[in-house]
C-alpha cells in the first residue's frame, strides 16, 4: 500500500490510474478505523479498480475542541487494517497540507434546504461546514471517483449527497449498511473512549431504535419519539440530546400519518463520550 500526505501526490498518482482506463473508489475517514470502515474499503474494493482512503482529523468539523483533542489518532494500527482490507493508496495530510492558507471558514454555495437544520446540525453549529468544507477539498484531491460512506451518519450522507450535486462534482456517493457489534450497538471510533460500565450500557442506544421499528406500523410518529425517550430515560447514564423521526430524503419532522421513508435518529451522551445512531422504519 502506497502512502502519501500531500494533495498533489495523491492527485497524479489517481490520474495516472484513471489514464489507464481504472476506476477509484474513495473512503474518506478520521482514522480510529475499525470494522465499519473496513466494510467500506472492502466494498470499494470490490467495486472499483483502485482504492483510495484519506485518514484527516478535520479540525473545522469539531465544534467541541476537547472532542478535537481526544480524539483517537492510531495511524500504525489504522494502515495494517487498510492493507488487509485493500486500499492501495493512504492519503494522511496533516493540517497544513489540507489548509494551506489557514484554518478558516471557506463557505460553499450549497442550499441544504433544511438538510441541516435538526439534530446534529441543531446541536453541533458549524459542524456541517466543516464536513463539507474538507469532503470538498478531498473530493478535489481524489478527482473523479466513486466515494464511499456510512449509513450510520444518515445527515452527513444526505449534506455530502446535496452538496455534490449540487456543484456538479464528479463523484458517485455510494451508502453503506450500518456495521454493527453483536450486541447491536453501531461500530463507532468513539467507542474506544467507553469506560467498561458505559459499554455495558452503549446497546440501550440501539434497543430504543429497535422499539420505534416494533412501534411504527401501529403509532404516530410523537409518541414512539415519547416512548423511545422514556425506555432510554431508565437508564441514568444516558443523557438523550434527541430522538427524532424524520422523511429519509428531507430530514424534516415526518409528516402525521406517513409510513413511509423515515428514519429514527438518536443522539445521547454515555459519560463525556457522545453517541449518534438510527434505524430506516417500516
Ligand atoms: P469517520 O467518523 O471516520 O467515518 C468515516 C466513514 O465511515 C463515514 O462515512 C461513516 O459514516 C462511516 N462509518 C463509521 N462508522 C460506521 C459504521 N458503524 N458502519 C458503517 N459505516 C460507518 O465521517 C467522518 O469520518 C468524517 O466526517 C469525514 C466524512 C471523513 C469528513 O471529515
Amino acid at each position: 500500500m502506497k502512502q502519501v500526505i500531500h494533495p498533489d501526490a495523491l492527485r497524479s498518482w489517481l490520474d495516472w490510474q484513471r489514464s489507464k482506463g481504472h476506476k477509484v473508489g474513495f473512503v474518506p475517514t478520521m482514522g480510529a478505523l475499525h470494522e465499519g470502515h473496513a466494510q467500506l474499503v472492502r466494498q470499494a474494493r470490490a467495486e472499483n479498480d483502485v482504492v483510495a482512503v484519506s485518514i484527516f482529523v478535520n479540525p473545522t468539523q469539531f465544534n467541541d475542541q476537547q472532542d478535537l483533542i481526544n480524539y483517537p489518532r492510531t495511524l500504525e494500527a489504522d494502515s495494517q487494517l487498510l492493507a488487509s482490507a485493500g486500499c492501495d493508496i493512504l492519503f494522511a495530510p496533516g493540517v497544513s497540507e489540507m489548509y494551506p492558507d489557514g484554518l478558516k471558514e471557506e463557505p460553499l454555495p450549497v442550499a441544504l434546504l433544511g438538510l441541516d437544520t435538526l439534530m446534529e446540525g441543531a446541536l453541533r453549529p458549524g459542524h456541517f461546514m466543516g464536513v463539507m468544507q474538507v469532503v470538498n477539498k478531498l473530493f478535489e484531491a481524489v478527482g473523479p471517483c466513486r466515494a464511499y460512506f456510512g449509513q450510520k451518519d444518515f445527515q452527513q450522507l444526505a449534506i455530502v449527497r446535496r452538496m455534490t450535486a449540487e456543484l456538479e462534482l464528479p463523484v458517485t456517493i455510494v451508502p453503506c449498511p450500518i456495521v454493527r457489534e453483536p450486541d447491536g450497538l453501531a461500530m463507532s471510533s468513539r467507542n474506544r473512549r467507553l469506560q467498561p460500565h458505559e459499554r455495558a450500557v452503549a446497546p440501550l442506544l440501539y434497543q430504543a431504535l429497535q422499539l420505534a421499528q416494533s412501534l411504527w406500523a401501529g403509532h404516530e410518529a410523537a409518541e414512539i419519539e415519547h416512548r423511545a425517550a422514556e425506555f432510554l430515560s431508565r437508564e441514568p447514564l444516558f443523557g438523550l440530546e434527541y430522538f427524532q423521526i424524520v422523511d429519509v430524503d428531507t430530514l424534516q419532522p415526518v409528516a402525521p400519518g406517513q409510513k413511509k421513508n423515515a428514519v429514527a435518529c438518536i443522539a445521547a451522551r454515555l459519560g463525556v463520550i457522545r453517541l449518534i445512531d438510527n434505524a430506516v422504519l417500516g
